[in-house]
């Protein structure tokens, strides 16, 4: 950012920014010759729009992790094995930031212990400044679903513990079978399993950003938002485009996987999703974003919830009362009468 310009996320009065706009032009990043910086909507709007930047760069920070180890302890590969895919990936449709620092990372040799990979020597305990929860209790304060930024948060928080879990490895018990199958096919299908899951966390993020703007009156084009994100910041990614693209014809998208273009691309992945949550449950490896990605999608498409039963029990525990779908209102049944 501080070499190439960064995205900048402003917002505040309209005329304020008219007059430092040529200032934040100029030291913005472009893409295409376009400043990643625009003026975002009124009040807070540019520091909420940050914030949820912040919580889809954690969703994309977990789903890499889950990837990382789906393929170490899972297909049992080294870091110089692991870089050669990240490199891959980040070449195609994958393209973007973290998979880039990730593939220089698993480059890096340890300065102390010469010769072993540096990631090898880092203690698995993620830490946080907060942005991350700040964007989950948003999204529960707004009812927004987020599980893929809010479970982010939560493996944060749970490898926060290291010695605790060292102390329960031996006593809770996983299953035996080590993986069995074709690695190259999996990794192949990990990368898209990994491309919906982003597509995913970009999704549920947008989604908090149009109903905080509906709520907080900010005035959000959610494809400005797209377009100032694809250069000078963590979150940038190849996907960005196609994010625009959707936002540019459907402004008021309901949720960006229902843009016909997105949408075709996460049905012919989703299969892929499945097969890798099926994997990590059967190797025993905690996979929370990815199976909570494939879960948000699973249930967004779902013409029917079992919330009718949730319903009902509120009813019957607390006369909480229900919606009927044959007629509008509310209504209250005596359950325990029969
Ligand atoms: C950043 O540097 O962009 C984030 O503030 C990092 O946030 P974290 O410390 O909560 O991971």
């Amino acid at each position: 950012g501080a070499r190439h310009g960064p995205s900048l996320m402003p917002g505040g009065p309209a005329a304020a920014y008219e007059r430092v706009r040529l200032i934040l032009e100029a030291a913005a990043a472009r893409i295409n010759g376009e400043p990643c910086v625009t003026h975002l909507g009124t009040g807070s709007a540019g520091h909420y729009v940050k914030m949820v930047h912040n919580g889809i760069e954690y969703g994309l920070m977990q789903l890499i992790a889950e990837t990382y180890d789906l393929m170490k302890r899972g297909l049992g590969m080294n870091a110089e094995a692991l870089a050669a895919v990240y490199e891959n990936w980040n070449q195609g449709e994958l393209g973007s930031y973290l998979l880039e620092i990730t593939a220089h990372i698993f480059r890096r040799t340890d300065e102390v212990k010469a010769g072993m990979p540096l990631i090898d020597m880092i203690l698995d305990r993620a830490r946080q400044k907060g942005t991350g929860k700040w964007a989950v209790s948003e999204a529960m304060e707004l009812q927004v679903p987020t599980p893929t930024i809010d479970v982010a948060v939560m493996m944060r928080n749970l490898s926060g513990n290291p010695a605790a879990r060292k102390a329960a490895e031996g006593m809770l018990l996983g299953p035996a079978a080590p993986f069995e199958g074709d690695a190259g096919r999996f990794i192949g299908g990990l990368g898209n399993a990994l491309f919906n899951s982003f597509l995913g966390t970009y999704a549920q993020g947008m989604a908090l950003l149009q109903s905080a703007s509906a709520v907080y009156g900010y005035g959000l084009h959610l494809e400005a938002v797209a377009r100032i994100w694809r250069g000078g910041c963590i979150i940038r990614a190849a996907l960005l485009e196609d994010i625009r693209a959707a936002y540019q014809t459907s402004p008021d998208l309901p949720n960006l996987m229902l843009d016909p273009h997105i949408g075709r691309e996460i049905n012919l992945r989703q299969g892929d999703l499945r097969s890798v949550v099926r994997t990590a449950v059967d190797l025993g490896l905690p996979a929370p974003g990815l199976a909570a990605s494939l879960a948000y999608f699973d249930a967004c498409r779902s013409a029917w919830l079992p919330a009718n039963l949730i319903s009902a029990q509120r009813d019957y525990f607390g006369a909480h009362t229900y919606e009927r779908i044959d007629a509008p209102g509310i209504f209250h049944t005596e359950w325990s009468k029969d």
